[in-house]
């Protein structure tokens, strides 16, 4: 006699259409869930949910700027509409900034780095916490950067919103265990995405910090989603409110 089929987890993974969330959807997919692909670019977030359904999973492409309050709420809703609920989210949209050191920094450089990265994980957070309550229970990762736990020099803006995302996990992790909920940042180190691969043309940096990661060179992508996945798994059933490097050593 066999059971009933396990309903068909449901989650969304933003900034899904480039790099580490892309990868990211891409093995929840297989791994056989149903996944929301949030990203500003439209195109983007179209190609990763094709992907997908080549691959014969479930996947629904959604257009959202993360700093746009409004626009979440009503791409999370679209989500829960359409699976018919979340299980876990993956919070990976950001972008990186120019690099300057802090009194070089224009006011509204600062903004615009903090407004995407840490207020638009705020949002996120904000629209996905009650869904996950509704479902009884769920997972959220935030994907923070090494640059989370320690300084990048001349990179005051990034660092600081990568910081205030490790403190938002930490502290909605604590706020909703008791919901069973729980909340996680990754810490990626350099990461050979299409985004760092364009700050890094024409330069040495892929080199340079190869040579001083342990491991001796720059992660996957496939790499850093792995852990996120992981850490929204019933495997990581009892680890919430941690920042975990993927950095080839470089924080030890
Ligand atoms: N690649 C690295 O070396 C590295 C290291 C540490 C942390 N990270 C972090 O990992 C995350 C992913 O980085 P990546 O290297 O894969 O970047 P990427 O540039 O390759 O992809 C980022 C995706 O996010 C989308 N995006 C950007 N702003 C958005 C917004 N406002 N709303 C919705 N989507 C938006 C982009 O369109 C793009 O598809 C970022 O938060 C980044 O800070 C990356």
């Amino acid at each position: 006699m066999s059971g009933a089929a396990a309903p068909r987890r449901a989650g969304l993974v933003t900034g899904a259409g480039s790099g580490i969330g892309r990868a990211t959807a891409l093995r929840f997919a297989r791994d056989g869930a149903a996944v929301a692909v949030l990203d500003i670019d439209a195109d983007a977030a179209a190609e990763t949910a094709e992907s997908i359904r080549e691959d014969g999973g479930e996947a629904l492409a959604v257009t959202v700027d993360i700093a746009d309050e409004r626009a979440v709420a009503a791409a999370v809703e679209r989500t829960v509409a359409s699976f018919g609920g979340l299980d876990f989210a993956v919070n990976n949209a950001g972008l990186a900034s120019h690099h300057r050191r802090l009194d070089e920094m224009a006011p509204e450089e600062f903004e615009r780095v903090v407004r995407v990265n840490l207020t638009g994980t705020f949002h996120c957070m904000r629209y996905e916490l009650p869904a996950l309550r509704a479902r009884g229970g769920g997972a959220i990762v935030n994907v923070a950067s090494n640059g989370g736990l320690y300084a990048i020099p001349t990179a005051p803006a990034y660092v600081a919103a990568k910081h205030g995302i490790v403190g938002l996990t930490k502290v909605a992790a604590v706020d909703y265990a008791p919901q069973g909920i729980r909340v996680n940042a990754v810490c990626p180190g350099p990461t050979r995405t299409p985004g760092f691969e364009a700050v890094a043309a024409g330069t040495d940096m892929i080199a340079m910090q190869a040579s001083i990661t342990p491991l001796g060179r720059l992660a996957t992508p496939e790499e850093a989603a792995a852990a996120a996945v992981w850490l929204c798994s019933d495997d990581a059933s009892y680890v919430t409110g941690i920042a975990l490097s993927v950095d080839g050593g470089r924080r030890a």
